[in-house]
């Protein structure tokens, strides 16, 4: 019975598919789905690693940030110089790129020489490598004809690790591959290049940018294929690069926008990361390289070593008597014997059994055709294996892409280089097969590099041209809103002379200067039940305000919000007050007190002449308003009057108030300190407590009136927004600015609130970039109808735009909302401009605010002031800078003064009402 067992197991082992016995005898090389996604987990991992601060200089996937910051977008153009060194081959090239054309259609020019480059090169010293690279590039422009007299960009392709700081600085930080030249490691390249250069001598080479082979190679497809953000290299080497989110690059400044990061991921498994997947012919071809310990993963998978992986598993398996019945040739036993040319042999189709029995008796062997299928079957494996590797790390790749874009399915194409993929039959199949597998969900495209990495090199040295070129103009139209501390200086100086000439009581001045009867902040005795209602921000609020006895803070509000509509701001005053009353009707049915006789104080955000506290008399409308028959008026009177119309129910209003003043008096009674208020909402402008005796106009009508002795100060609404309606600001006013104000309600008017406030920072933005697109800097120069509509661009969405939690993605689609199409470059463009101009309006608020506060402390004879500020208004509110830079611009401009910013919390309404309450008391006394 045994015999028989023995006999059948003899005759089942005679019969044997030999691939079997590969299959067993290799079964660690041939990995499994899952073990692919578990190696594309951990490679993601490492991505995250080499891109951290924290973590990057330990980092064995290096992640290298590269300086390239866009793909091509086909309006490059110029004519380079190309070096080409690190692949299997070293080449000297000429590009010329024509703007606006693809490949395809004959956009680019190439011309190039293969140079010998030999391994005593690659194992000497740098210097003599470089001398041979420099030379070699100077005998190309003597064989192509190319003059020596004139200056040429050149475009430099080096495909080692390379820590960049810029495009056209890189140091070395580890030779791989085949080099390892001495004394060049941890120095620039491109100086290195550059020196070479000058020791040639007799050409003048202006060395631009320096790029890994990998990013050259996604440039190079990018021209044909916008959709390509992966470059990847499977060749002597292996490596990948792809465009990165900028906010996830800790090592470069900034998050604005894209850049290529160059992952150098042979190095993956460098730490440890992949010692479960490691054979012992892999630790074998390491042991034996010139770089042990280093690029575990380029190991596994790259051309230089899969032929010697593969004779190392045939010589053991010889060894062992699996193959050619234990014979071990010398050859076999020899480093090198086995290329990677003889695994594409191999595996080459119907060739590839006689292909493989060729090499072997080359090797001095005479195998059965069971070996040859055997050995065919173990290079099969060993390249079947690298394609899976490169797979797993395309998918982590393409996985972050995805996440980074916070998208469910993903479109995009890989340029991909390197001879192995180019010239292996069976290999690119596979790794397309595979990819596909593990990512389902995305549309991805491969993309042969026909024409090398150096057309790819050229364009980023033209992208780098042409995004400095744009970025200098950018630059230039947005010069004029970067203010000197010494302009700064002159607008604060500039509004001061304002405030002290709006004083006195000579004529209308730009500053009005206005007074506004309140004498005091509040004391916190206010009690009793108040309507406020407010007109001029960017809504009518009626609010009911209850003071009670006790605790200070002891408020309490009811409010509802009424939008009033662009004909009714603009229609007949008329219509706007019966508005009014109207708004007022529905709140006091809503809060059930028709009949209650409240006492009232109005807050009226614009400029009026007071005589008394429950008397204003517009002097001009400003913002959006233009209502007819208003403007030299008592707008008391006017709400007065529609309320006698309606003869519906009765108000006592006590007191006009500006909605600075309100918002003072609203803090004030939260901060003692408070004898400021400000607005940067719709309008722009400020109030304070200012010395009665400096107040000309009421001086003058005090001695005929009665005296307020025991009261020495009176809040005066500044009205700042008109500062340079006289012309003092035209040194500031830019072209756009002018624009802005040309096509406004009130042309001429309220110059400095047009630099500072939300109505109009939208509009100048959308000059500016009006401007830019009109150049063909901007949106591909196409001005478009959303473009030329005013009033697009919302405080809001300016808010939206500069706020730094936002990727540029959504920035674009903020743009896309408001219905236009950007790039990538154009949104960082449109960020730069809200920026400038809303940056602009606070440093300019900021230097108002100094002049105010340096007047008070100035008044009082102090060497030092503490003041407060109580602010409201959208702008400050709502924008993610303006308050911050206003805060630090006060600080610098005026020094000597402690300015603390209270923000107001229930708007100018509970301030009116504080108003109201101490006048009420004042008249009923
Ligand atoms: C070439 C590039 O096309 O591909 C080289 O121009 C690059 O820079 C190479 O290194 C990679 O392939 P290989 O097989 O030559 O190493
Ligand atoms: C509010 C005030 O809180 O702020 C208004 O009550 C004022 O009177 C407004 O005009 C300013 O802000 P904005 O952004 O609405 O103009
Ligand atoms: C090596 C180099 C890398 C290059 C790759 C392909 O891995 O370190 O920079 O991109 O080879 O050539
Ligand atoms: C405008 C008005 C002013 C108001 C400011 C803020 O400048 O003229 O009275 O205070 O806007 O709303």
């Amino acid at each position: 019975m045994l015999a028989v067992h023995l006999i059948s197991f003899f005759f089942s082992k005679l019969q044997e598919d030999p691939t079997k016995k590969v299959d067993r005898f290799l079964h660690a090389m041939r990995l499994h789905d899952d073990q692919l996604i578990d190696i594309s987990a951990r490679f993601q991992a490492e991505m995250k690693k080499g891109l951290s601060a924290e973590s990057s200089a330990a980092a064995a996937v290096k992640m290298l940030p590269t300086h390239v910051r866009s793909t091509p977008d086909g309006s490059e153009k110029g004519q380079f110089l190309a070096l080409d060194l690190g692949g299997s081959k070293f080449k000297v090239l000429q590009v010329k790129v024509r703007e606006g054309m693809g490949v395809r259609k004959g956009g680019v020019e190439m011309e190039e020489k293969i140079y010998p480059m030999s391994k005593e090169l690659f194992n000497g010293r740098a210097p003599e490598l470089f001398d041979h690279v420099s030379e070699s590039l100077k005998d190309f422009l003597h064989v192509k004809n190319i003059s020596l007299d004139k200056k040429h960009p050149l475009a430099f392709t080096f495909s080692f690790p390379c820590e960049q700081t810029r495009l056209d600085k890189g140091l070395l930080l580890s030779w791989s591959k085949n080099c390892r030249a001495r004394g060049l490691q941890g120095k620039d390249v491109v100086q290195a290049l550059r020196e070479a250069i000058d020791r040639t001598g007799g050409m003048d080479i202006e060395v631009l940018a320096m790029v890994n082979d990998t990013v050259a190679t996604m440039m190079t497809c990018g021209f044909d294929d916008q959709y390509c953000d992966v470059g990847l290299i499977i060749g002597t080497g292996t490596n990948a690069c792809y465009m990165e989110e900028l906010r996830h690059v800790d090592l470069v400044e900034g998050d604005e926008g894209r850049m290529c990061v160059n992952t150098e991921w042979g190095g993956f498994g460098d730490d440890g990361a992949l010692s479960d997947y490691i054979t012992e012919f892999d630790q074998d071809v390491d042991a034996t390289s010139i770089n042990p310990g280093k690029q575990i993963f380029e190991k596994m998978v790259s051309g230089m070593y899969l032929g010697e992986l593969v004779r190392l598993v045939v010589l053991k398996m010889a060894k062992l008597g699996q193959l050619f019945d234990g014979l071990v040739p010398d050859a076999l036993r020899t480093k090198g014997k086995i290329t990677t040319a003889h695994v594409a042999a191999m595996e080459e189709y119907k060739n590839g059994l006689k292909n493989t029995r060729d090499i072997l008796v080359e090797l001095g062997l005479n195998p059965s055709q069971d070996d040859c299928v055997a050995v065919q079957h173990v290079s099969t494996i060993v390249s079947f294996r690298s394609s899976n590797l490169v797979a797993a790390g395309l998918a982590a790749i393409l996985t972050r892409i995805k996440q980074n874009r916070h998208l469910r399915a993903l479109r995009i194409t890989v340029g991909v280089d390197g001879t192995m993929y180019k010239t292996h039959p069976q290999y690119a199949k596979r790794l397309h097969k595979v990819v596909r597998r593990l990512l389902p969900e995305c549309q991805v495209r491969f993309v042969l590099s026909d024409s090398g990495s150096s057309k790819g090199a050229a364009l980023v040295t033209a992208v780098a041209q042409r995004l400095a070129s744009r970025k200098r103009q950018v630059d230039e139209t947005l010069a004029p809103f970067k203010l000197s501390q010494e302009q700064l200086q002159l607008v604060k100086a500039t509004m001061r002379a304002g405030l002290e000439a709006g004083l006195k009581n000579k004529g209308p001045s730009a500053v009005k200067m206005l007074p506004s009867y309140v004498y005091h902040t509040p004391d916190g005795t206010e009690r009793g039940k108040y309507l406020a209602l407010d007109l001029g921000g960017t809504n009518f609020r009626a609010m009911l305000v209850k003071f009670k006895k006790g605790l200070q803070n002891n408020t309490r509000l009811y409010h509802k919000i009424y939008t009033v509509p662009l004909e009714i701001m603009q229609g007949t005053g008329e219509e706007l007050f019966d508005h009014l009353a109207q708004y007022v009707s529905d709140f006091l049915d809503y809060m059930g007190m028709k009949k209650a006789h409240l006492p009232a104080g109005f807050t009226f955000s614009f400029p009026c002449e007071q005589t008394a506290i429950d008397t204003g008399i517009l002097v001009s409308w400003t913002k959006g308003f233009k209502a007819t028959d208003c403007e030299g008026h008592d707008v008391v009177n006017l709400l007065r009057e529609a309320i006698k119309r309606r003869n519906e129910y009765d108000l006592d209003i006590v007191a006009v108030v500006n909605d600075t003043v309100g918002t003072m008096m609203s803090c004030a009674y939260e901060d003692p300190q408070c004898e400021v208020g400000l607005i940067a909402g719709t309008g722009s402008n400020a109030c304070y407590m200012e010395e009665l005796k400096n107040i000309e106009k009421i001086r003058q009508k005090k001695q005929k009136t009665e005296g307020d002795e025991e009261t020495p100060e009176m809040c005066i609404n500044t009205e700042w927004g008109g500062l340079g309606d006289d012309g003092s600001l035209d040194d500031i006013i830019t072209p756009f600015d002018a624009e802005v104000d040309h096509n406004s309600v009130n042309s001429g008017k309220q110059r400095f609130e047009k630099l500072t406030s939300g109505m109009y920072l939208g509009e100048i933005v959308r000059e500016v970039l009006l401007d830019l697109t009109r150049g063909g800097l901007l949106f591909r120069g196409r001005v478009t109808e959303t473009l030329k509509t005013p009033g697009i661009f919302q405080t809001k969405y300016l808010s939206q735009i500069e706020s730094d939690r936002l990727a540029l993605l959504q920035v674009r689609s903020i743009l896309q909302h408001l219905g236009l199409n950007s790039t990538c470059d154009d949104s960082i463009i449109v960020k730069e401009v809200c920026g400038a101009v809303s940056r602009r309006a606070a440093e300019l608020c900021g230097a108002g605010m100094a002049a105010v506060v340096d007047k008070i402390r100035e008044n009082r004879g102090l060497d030092h002031l503490n003041i407060t500020v109580g602010v409201d208004g959208a702008l400050y509110k709502l924008h993610p800078h303006f308050s911050g830079v206003l805060q630090e611009t006060t600080r610098v401009l005026a020094p000597q003064c402690n300015v603390t910013f209270l923000p107001s919390e229930e708007g100018s309404g509970k301030g009116a009402a504080l108003i109201t309450a101490v006048a009420r008391q004042k008249r009923d006394r």
